[in-house]
């Protein structure tokens, strides 16, 4: 049987498929398997994906659902950082499967362990108080282990403020890694002043006493789904449609929240859309296939992208992946299993640990 190389590589048969034939087949093996497998998938995946997902979600569901389901092979559809806090959260006997394990977050490799260890050194000359680190759940298990060491926490776009007010009820500054913007939106909506919160870039740090007053540094990291919103699509989006409701997630730079009528993460806009009275307009601020999918299911309304944006990461599993992973499983062959080493395990466990608590 031959494989190809590269992003999400799958033998020879399954490119040829047709997407009908991919789906009989996905059904007859997912059948098969029956509960010695959980499907995962996260709300930027594709419908062929979500169709098979046994629970969708956002970040912190998923990572509720990996902790708290039975089944000894764990497939996680969405993207690597996803995959590895499942594979943290799960029982040492369940595997994690990743059907395209090369799927990665641009955003979660924009901070490294050595990085933020650099920028904890760099503050502690300048604060007093104790540092507590909050990292987005989009980092590496690496940052979340040495956050989790440190006594802090990972937080969500969903419970990032209910973390931050936790960090900072312990007394304490905040260092918020990766996301500049997830970590000024909350920063600011907490009442933090635009002087308070500074910003950390790791590829030119500032001297540390430039943030010497700051309550919090957040790092300079972003995603470039979100950070492409622009005011323009905000103006053009009032302009054609009067009345309608624009809401964006917290990944979106400040002045493109500041214009929006609200802000959540996946699974907070799904309710913002679901709970909307029929005929209602809702132009929505995220990654395309969830929109169009919100689009396709709420008919008796208008879902309007503010703009199209697709996540190539999120886009990279396709059924042929699904398929491969599933069959593999069934004959007794896991491909693409998320493994992550005990000790870096252990520190990030407890970060994650403090945030599901
Ligand atoms: P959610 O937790 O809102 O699903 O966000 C994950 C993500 O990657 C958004 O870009
Ligand atoms: Fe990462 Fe942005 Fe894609 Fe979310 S949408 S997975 S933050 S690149």
């Amino acid at each position: 049987m031959s494989v190809e190389r590269g992003i999400g590589k799958v033998p020879e048969r399954y490119r040829h498929m047709r997407m009908e034939d991919l789906v009989r087949e996905t059904e007859r093996v997912r059948a098969r398997l029956g509960d010695q497998v959980a499907i995962l998938g996260h709300h930027y995946q594709r419908d062929e994906i979500i169709r098979f997902a046994d629970h969708t979600g956002d970040s912190l569901e998923l990572s509720r659902k990996a902790a708290s389901v039975e089944a000894p092979y764990i497939v996680f559809c969405g993207v690597y950082f996803m995959a590895e806090t499942a594979a943290i959260l799960c029982s040492p006997e369940q595997r994690v499967i990743q059907p395209v394990i090369e799927a990665l977050c641009p955003m979660a490799e924009m901070a490294s362990r050595k990085q933020v260890s650099a920028a904890w050194d760099a503050l502690s000359t300048v604060w007093d108080e104790p540092i507590i680190p909050i990292t987005y759940q989009n980092s590496n298990a690496d940052v979340k282990a040495f956050v989790g060491e440190r006594g802090g926490a990972v937080c969500t776009s969903s419970n990032a403020r209910r973390i931050l007010d936790w960090a900072f009820s312990r007394g304490g500054r905040v260092l918020f890694t990766p996301d500049e913007h997830l970590g000024t939106n909350t920063a600011l909506e907490m009442g933090l002043s635009e002087s308070e919160v500074g910003v950390w870039n790791p590829l030119a740090p500032a001297s540390p006493e430039t943030f010497s007053e700051c309550r919090m540094v957040v790092w300079k990291g972003f995603c470039s789904v979100h950070t492409g919103f622009t005011l323009e699509d905000v103006a053009r989006a009032r302009a054609e449609h009067p009345g309608a409701r624009i809401v964006v997630h917290p990944e979106c730079p400040r002045p493109i929240v500041l214009a929006s009528d609200a802000s959540g993460s996946t699974s907070q806009i799904i309710d913002v859309v679901a709970k909307a009275p029929a005929g209602s307009t809702i132009v929505v601020g995220t990654e395309c296939h969830m929109v169009d999918r919100l689009a396709r299911q709420y008919a008796d309304k208008e879902i309007i992208p503010l703009a199209r944006r697709e996540c190539g990461s999120m886009g990279l599993t396709r059924l042929e992946h699904l398929l491969f992973a599933l069959e593999g499983l069934a004959s007794g062959k896991a491909h693409n299993i998320v493994a992550v080493d005990p000790d870096t395990a252990a520190g990030a466990r407890l970060a994650l640990e403090r945030m599901l608590q």
